[in-house]
């Protein structure tokens, strides 16, 4: 068994169709969510381990960055693995897209992160699970959508009926389970606000321990997600872009009617909004829109629209242009390792 070595993972982020929404103790959610893992927004970790006795450093892009650490820290505590206790840990992480801005950037951090822990035990100890259903839990561990983006294409995370595989402890990929129509999608993430967020996540998370509209939101969710597992299998892209917006909308106004309500769309996230429609309504294409939790707003679309939404795009928002205030990403195959 080795007793020093290194292992890094590339992780992506994902996007959420039908979201996670509330949650109870021990990272489990309050509903089944499903998602499509991207390829452009991408977190690079690597650990470099050596005997010794449970020390850890973190740097992140070649600098120590306390502010994050105690979410590094938390994650490992929480899964309580005795082999890390006989070793010490450099844990170096980079992201090639803003954090804090609505992009999950959680979901590729601490996917990568937890990749590399079940590689790193992998050498010095043994596995007694596949591989990526134990990084999926750990994943999970550290950020609740972290755990989908394990798997390339598509991900069903939470336990679910119909599913009978489907667990609230990791994800499941659902790649297998997409029609053709729906192996290519795009996603054009365009930039409102590349800033910190005013209200976490985690913030909006316990919020919906004691929502008025709880019931409701876990009935929705569960009708959602149900239609949604079948338009994706039929690649039916109209129900597809009325779940999606659906849940996008719906997720944002559960934290406007939450105590303390809370607003993270700008006026610019509106018109984005308005202009998609719009779009739709004019020319028939399959094409929506989804939110995470910031102003950020994510367009979808087959890539045989793509020169069109090109050209759309130069006309009607030519402020997009520049690569500061879009990202082109699209569905991927999910974590790779480095080495
Ligand atoms: C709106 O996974 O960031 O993006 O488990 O507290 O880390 P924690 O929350 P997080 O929540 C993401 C919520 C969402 C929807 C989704 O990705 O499903």
């Amino acid at each position: 068994m080795e007793k020093t070595g290194i292992v890094q993972w590339k992780s992506p982020s994902n996007i959420a169709i039908v979201k996670y929404w509330g949650k109870k103790a021990g990272q489990i959610p309050m509903n089944a969510s499903l998602s499509f893992t991207l390829s452009q927004c991408i977190t690079d970790t690597k650990i470099s381990y050596s005997a010794g006795n449970g020390k850890v450093e973190f740097f992140y892009e070649g600098q120590p960055k306390p502010e994050f650490f105690p979410k590094v820290r938390m994650m490992l505590d929480n899964l309580n693995l005795d082999f890390l206790k006989d070793f010490d840990l450099i844990i170096e992480s980079s992201n090639n897209f803003p954090h804090s801005a609505g992009i999950a950037s959680s979901a590729s951090a601490m996917s990568a992160l937890a990749l590399c822990i079940t590689d790193m035990q992998r050498n010095v100890r043994s596995l007694d699970k596949d591989f990526l259903s134990l990084a999926s839990l750990r994943a999970r561990i550290g950020s609740g959508s972290a755990c989908r983006s394990v798997f390339g294409g598509a991900a069903l995370w939470g336990k679910l009926e119909s599913v009978a595989e489907s667990t609230d402890e990791m994800a499941l990929p659902w790649k297998s389970n997409l029609h053709s129509a729906f192996s290519d999608v795009q996603d054009w993430i365009f930039i409102v606000s590349a800033g910190t967020k005013n209200v976490s996540s985690s913030a909006g998370h316990k919020e919906m321990n004691s929502h008025y509209f709880r019931t409701g939101r876990i009935t929705q969710a569960q009708q959602n997600i149900i239609q949604l597992i079948h338009a994706l299998k039929e690649g039916d892209w109209n129900s597809f872009i009325e779940i999606a917006e659906m849940e996008a909308l719906s997720l944002h106004a559960l934290m406007m009617s939450g105590n303390p309500g809370y607003l993270l769309l700008e006026p610019e996230s509106i018109r984005l909004i308005h202009a998609i429609r719009q779009l739709r309504k004019n020319t028939g294409w399959p094409v929506c829109f989804t939110i995470d939790a910031g102003p950020n707003i994510h367009v979808l679309f087959p890539k045989s629209i793509e020169d069109k939404m090109t050209d759309w795009c130069f006309t009607e928002l030519p402020n997009y242009s520049a690569e500061t205030r879009i990202i082109k990403d699209h569905v991927g195959n999910g974590p790779v390792k480095v080495q």
